[in-house]
């Protein structure tokens, strides 16, 4: 269901999780900072106390990070754990639109508290295949509706302004930005500034993706502080670890990290898009994130296992998102070299 299962893939290609070359997590492949490893090993002594219950320090770090005051956002063990908690608000509605193509954890957190989930399909338009929500299908006040932007697996970018409207129209809009920081702040399209004039917007981010630290687990949302304190009195103590909470404050500062990402990006992704396009039958679709969906004529599980099998190289195969099935794959951008070899890897299988 998710990407990055080594694992399963080490044991189909007949070697050492170590061994594969993973484009299936959409993860940075400068990190982690060193920023945060030293911020880790300097703090190994924390790990005698428990935590502060109220994360002072690292909502202090998030609320000069984001320009907003502390007690609108909400540490929590990744972007995962707050789903949950978005979820359990939003199952008090009616009825959830998603927008789908979805990540799959959306349905989890919906279904733990038996929320109602009206598919919102994202629409291909034209050969160039761009998504766009349909907005004939949501209306109801009432309602909620759960999206993500840039969009996983599309890596489609939905404008502030395309948002804003339905600020005015649902009881309660959570827009996942786990993967916003990858866009250089002049186009990032974040809702955070928003939060304040409307107490019907969550907005869910995690620090795993472009810090690479997916096995700390360390994620934010920005609310209204009402709903905020609710979710803190109802889950469980200290679900953010010291180390995690050190380590988030290090690479907040730490701007050379974030520059040299978004320079890394700049040159790499372009080269891996036309890599792509060029391959016969292989059509990657524009993505404003760290990763491409990339449509096939050919079976993706079958690209998947070759590819695997004889290159040790693993794609996320979208068999787990029932709109898009086995004519599409999607795959991280790594660094250029690595891009090189999944482009010629799929030369030889094409
Ligand atoms: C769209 C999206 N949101 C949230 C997450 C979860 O992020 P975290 O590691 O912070 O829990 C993922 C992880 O794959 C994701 O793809």
């Amino acid at each position: 269901m998710h990407g990055g299962n080594l694992a399963w893939a080490a044991a189909l290609a007949g070697c050492s999780p170590s061994a594969i070359l993973d484009f299936s997590a959409s993860i940075n492949p400068l990190g982690a900072p060193r920023s945060a490893i030293a911020a880790i090993q300097n703090s190994l002594d924390l790990l005698r106390e428990y935590p502060d219950p109220e994360y002072a320090a690292l909502r202090s770090a998030l609320g000069k990070f984001h320009q907003i005051s502390p007690e609108w956002i909400l540490p929590g063990n990744g972007a995962a754990e707050l789903l949950t908690w978005a979820c359990w608000d939003l199952a008090k509605l009616e009825v959830t639109y998603l927008l789908t193509p979805a990540f799959s954890d959306y349905f989890r957190a919906l279904k733990a508290f038996g929320a109602k989930i009206d598919r919102c399909p994202l629409k291909m338009q034209g050969n160039r295949s761009k998504f766009k929500i349909q907005n004939e299908k949501l209306s109801l006040q009432g309602a909620g509706f759960l999206l993500n932007n840039p969009h996983n697996p599309t890596g489609r970018l939905f404008t502030r302004e395309s948002i804003l409207p339905y600020l005015e129209e649902f009881s309660l809009v959570v827009v996942d930005e786990a993967f916003m920081d990858f866009l250089t702040p002049d186009r990032q399209q974040s809702l955070i500034d928003a939060v304040q004039n409307y107490p019907n917007l969550v907005i869910l981010r995690s620090l795993t993706k472009f810090y690479s630290l997916p096995g700390l687990r360390i994620g934010y949302a920005i609310a209204h502080p009402d709903r905020l304190n609710e979710w803190q009195q109802r889950r469980d103590p200290w679900s953010v670890n010291v180390l995690a909470e050190i380590a988030a404050i290090a690479m907040l500062r730490d701007t050379v990290f974030q520059h040299q990402t978004w320079d890394w990006l700049a040159s790499a992704k372009p080269l891996l898009f036309s890599g792509l396009e060029q391959l016969p039958g292989l059509q990657p679709l524009p993505s404003a994130a760290n990763f491409f969906l990339v449509k096939t004529e050919q079976s993706s599980s079958e690209i998947q296992r070759q590819l695997l099998e004889r290159f040790r190289i693993l794609i996320r195969d979208c068999l787990s998102f029932a709109e898009l099935g086995d004519r599409y794959f999607r795959v991280a951008v790594r660094s250029r070299d690595e891009n090189q070899r999944l482009v010629e890897s799929l030369t030889k299988i094409l």
